[in-house]
């Protein structure tokens, strides 16, 4: 096989703050485990437009849609937001999800053992968690038509739009499904279809592929109000939640909480399998570029790292070095070596950015020999 193709897009703010740790993590892979990665890097977000007056351009698309995998830090920060919508370093991030066709993206939430007291719920109700959302990732609100700002009856009118179709619906629950074979084989399905035709047809839908092709998955469906009220509650009555971008995006920040930090959950944006049956994919913490930190080394580049654990997980059939990166962050916590982010009043020792990489890889490197 060849060797696979890795493109980083470190972004804006923190962004490349963290990836250079990504870095150093995917160079041990190289040197230690015989994991060579092709790795190019490019500019998205904020810093493409500095350069290029574009937050993606035609090339970096291009190159994206040609890689194994991509790996991207955070876009966007308070420079940019005069911008024209069209030009903001998000809409770089936007186009390459819907142009990548990455329609399901995976969030997963676990609470590590030696963060249990550092979450705003108690230790009971945090410790063990380990959900996975399922995000609809390409549609929704998100891209529905029409949208824009219209002057009506002399007043600014702000218009998004709602839309799915049920193939959209179907094939992001079937994600969702698969990923819960592979769990506790439970799915529970979010939406508004109280008030939302579009959550109609979203619960229709999932329960119709639930009959048809998973029948042996636990499916229950919530109101995806009642779902964030639970979430807070007793979050690890779930399994698999899935549900629609909007709602996946405010699910997913409260659900990083449960864990301690933003600077802790990793995502994967998965979509439909290519010629060599995996799928196209981009890799990202699902915190941003944290401008108020930006620039002080004291970022927690957990997020991103674990963030590459999934793309070995997902993209390179590399299960067992997931479990060894992943296991190397569980060591530094139990350590007691924490961010700033993952201060409490129980304390611990304090590290930058560059700490934090320094301490993972001086895990992995004792996992090795010891
Ligand atoms: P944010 O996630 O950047 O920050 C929220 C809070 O969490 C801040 O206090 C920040 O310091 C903290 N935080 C986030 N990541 C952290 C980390 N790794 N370590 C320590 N602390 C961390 O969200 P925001 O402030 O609402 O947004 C800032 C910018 O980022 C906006 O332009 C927004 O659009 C963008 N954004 C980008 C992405 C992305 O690129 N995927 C995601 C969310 C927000
Ligand atoms: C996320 C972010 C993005 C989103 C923004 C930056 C486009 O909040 O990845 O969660 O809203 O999807
Ligand atoms: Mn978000």
């Amino acid at each position: 096989m060849s060797t696979p193709s890795l493109l980083i897009l470190p972004g804006d703010g923190i962004g490349p703050e963290v990836m250079a740790e990504v870095r150093r993590v995917i160079d041990w892979f190289g040197a230690r485990r015989g994991l060579a990665f092709d790795v190019t890097e490019d500019l998205v977000g904020g810093a493409a437009w500095d350069v290029h007056g574009t937050p993606l351009t035609d090339a970096t698309m291009e190159a994206a849609q040609g890689v194994d995998a991509v790996l991207l830090g955070a876009v966007g920060g308070p420079k940019y937001d005069d911008l024209d919508f069209s030009v903001k370093p998000e809409r770089g991030l936007l186009r390459l999800r819907k142009e990548m066709d990455l329609f399901a993206n995976l969030r997963p939430a676990q609470c590590f053992d030696a963060l249990a007291d550092f979450s705003s719920l108690k230790r009971d109700v945090v410790a063990g968690l380990d959900i996975m959302i399922v995000r609809e990732l390409t549609s929704g609100v998100y891209f529905g038509e029409p949208r824009g700002i219209v002057t009506e009856n002399n007043e600014r009118v702000g218009i998004n739009t709602q839309r799915y179709t049920e193939s959209e619906i179907a094939r992001v629950a079937r994600s969702a499904f698969e990923l819960a074979r592979r769990r506790d084989n439970r799915v529970c399905s979010m939406e508004k279809a109280n008030v939302m035709e579009s959550g109609v047809l979203w619960r229709q839908v999932v329960t119709e592929v639930h009959a048809a092709e998973y029948p042996d998955v636990e499916l229950s469906h919530m109101y995806a109000d009642a779902g964030a009220m639970q979430l807070t509650r007793w979050p690890r009555q779930f399994d698999v939640i899935v549900t629609d971008n909007l709602f996946g995006d405010l699910l997913s920040d409260l659900a990083a909480m449960l864990t301690g930090s933003l600077g802790m959950l990793p995502s994967a944006s998965l979509g439909a399998p290519m010629a060599n049956g995996r799928p196209k994919a981009l890799y990202e913490p699902v915190h941003g570029s944290a401008p108020d930190i930006a620039g002080q080394g004291k970022a927690n580049p957990i997020a991103c790292i674990l963030s590459f654990a999934m793309a070995l997980r997902y993209s390179f059939d590399q299960g067992a070095e997931a479990d060894r990166l992943e296991g190397a962050v569980q060591a530094v916590l139990a350590q007691g070596l924490r961010t700033p982010d993952l201060m409490g009043p129980e304390g611990g020792t304090p590290v930058g950015t560059r700490g934090m990489g320094d301490a993972i890889l001086a895990a992995l490197d004792a996992a090795l020999e010891g």
